[in-house]
Parts: C-alpha cells; sequence; structure tokens
C-alpha cells in the first residue's frame, strides 16, 4: 500500500487549486474504438486514470472530487457493459479502500443507491464507514446519479415537510433548497472538466454548477492525466470569477 507524499509537483504549486473539481469522466467508448479494443477494456482504463487523478488531486491540496461514474440514463446500455461496470465499480472499491483510507481520503457517493445491485451497495457502505473520520480530500462518486431526479426529490421532501408547517414556505431559499439535495455535504464545484470534447453536462449537478468554471478537453478519459489536469488548472487559475459583480468590485 502506497503513501502519498504531499504535493511533489512544483509547477503547479504557484496556480489557484481550485477547492471543488467535478469530472464527467467521457470517451472510454471512443478510445476503446479508436484502439480496436471493446468498450469494457476503455473502462478499465478508465478506471487506472481514475487511481491516477484522485491521488494527484490529494498531493496537490483539492479538498473535494466529484466523478460522475455512472447515470440514472446508463442503466440503458447494454446488459453486458451495465454488468461489467458495476463489476468493475465493485473491485475498484474493494482493491482501492485500503490506499484511500491509508491516505485519509473521505468517500461519499451521490445518486440513487436504491437502484444498485447489493454487492455494490456493500462495498458501498464498507467505504463510507471505513473513512467517516478522515479528514484529506473527499472523493464523491456519482452512481445513478440523475441532477433533475436529485431536485424532483428535494421538492417532494420540502413539500413533505411544509404539509406539517406551512412556515417552512416562506423559509425556502438556496440554501434550504441546497440542504434536501444528495449533494448537501459538499460544496459547489469551483471547476467542472468533461473530456472526450462533448460541449453537454448531461444531467450532472444543475443545480451545483450555477457558478462552476467550465473546461472542456478533447482528451479521452483513458487519455486523460497529470498534464491534462494541469493544463485545466491553470486555465481555471487566469479566469476571473466575478459572481454577478464587475472586477473592480473583486
Ligand atoms: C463514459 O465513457 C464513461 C462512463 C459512462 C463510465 C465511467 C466509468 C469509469 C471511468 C469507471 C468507473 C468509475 C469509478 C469511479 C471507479 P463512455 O462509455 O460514455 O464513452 P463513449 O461516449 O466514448 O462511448
Amino acid at each position: 500500500m502506497e503513501r502519498w507524499t504531499d504535493n511533489i509537483y512544483t509547477e503547479i504549486k504557484n496556480y489557484n487549486i481550485p477547492n471543488h473539481i467535478a469530472i464527467i469522466m467521457d470517451g472510454n467508448g471512443r478510445w476503446a474504438k479508436y484502439n480496436n479494443l471493446s468498450r469494457i477494456i476503455g473502462h478499465e482504463k478508465g478506471i487506472k486514470v481514475v487511481k491516477d487523478i484522485v491521488k494527484i488531486c490529494s498531493q496537490i491540496g483539492v479538498n473535494f472530487l466529484t466523478l460522475y461514474a455512472f447515470s440514472k440514463e446508463n442503466w440503458q446500455r447494454p446488459e453486458i457493459e451495465v454488468n461489467a461496470l458495476m463489476y468493475l465499480l465493485e473491485l475498484y472499491l474493494i482493491s482501492e479502500i485500503d490506499e484511500l483510507d491509508e491516505n485519509n481520503v473521505r468517500m461519499n457517493f451521490i445518486g440513487n443507491m436504491d437502484d444498485l445491485p447489493d454487492f455494490v451497495v456493500k462495498q458501498i457502505n464498507n467505504c463510507k464507514k471505513r473513512t467517516k473520520n478522515n479528514t484529506g480530500l473527499t472523493l464523491s462518486i456519482a452512481l445513478s446519479y440523475s441532477s433533475r431526479l436529485d431536485i424532483i426529490n428535494a421538492t417532494k421532501k420540502i413539500i413533505k415537510q411544509a404539509i406539517y408547517d406551512t412556515s417552512i414556505i416562506d423559509k425556502i431559499d438556496e440554501s434550504l433548497f441546497a440542504k434536501h439535495l444528495t449533494t448537501h455535504n459538499i460544496p459547489d464545484p469551483d471547476l467542472l472538466i468533461r473530456t472526450s470534447g462533448e460541449l453537454r453536462i448531461s444531467n450532472f449537478l444543475l443545480w451545483e454548477i450555477a457558478y462552476t468554471e467550465i473546461y472542456i478537453t478533447d482528451i479521452y478519459w483513458p487519455q486523460f492525466d497529470k498534464e491534462e489536469l494541469f493544463k485545466a488548472i491553470i486555465e481555471f487559475s487566469k479566469r476571473e470569477r466575478r459572481l454577478g459583480k464587475i472586477s473592480e468590485q473583486l
């Protein structure tokens, strides 16, 4: 098991490191096709990249990393691919938990856990339990996730409370609403990265990315590496985040 050393990457030290990076890891299938490999091999390579990026984010002081691993819509893929992804996910959680725990990573999961097979839920519960007191990087993995559904579920929860206490209605504001989302325990992302060049959000963190900087690269996820991550962070550092104000007010 490897103990990760603190930031050894001098080239990124002077840049503004985002507190929270969210990633839409896209292009495993196209990368595999391009290399005459099966889609499953593409996902396997994708997991290797996940391991590297989690480690680097932890080392350079990113506090929150959120990965879109499986969307609610992904259940519509061929059964063989869905089964392989669930199996790979189980394998990842089993094989990585010791190293993640050792390196103070807190594991968090967002999405609809009820949809997942029991053998995955078992590992999720184990990871959450093992790492709940860790204070380093919070790694959130989005599984069977749909942002629209999350917003609907939050709305339902608030309405159910309002039936018993109508005074809640006047108290609904952004902060109260956000407390009912599956992301209630993580801050909004500062930087959203999408690989493989698609210019869309694909139902990911719709509420949470209101003021997030978006970075899209043509690189497929299996090709994403430290250099690509640093390019995104350097680009992020150059952006002026006015949050609705004008430059002179910042
Ligand atoms: C997108 O590529 C990728 C996925 C739908 C799955 C992402 C999953 C992993 C990288 C592995 C599991 C993750 C963790 C955190 C262990 P695609 O299949 O949509 O590629 P395509 O658009 O080129 O077909």
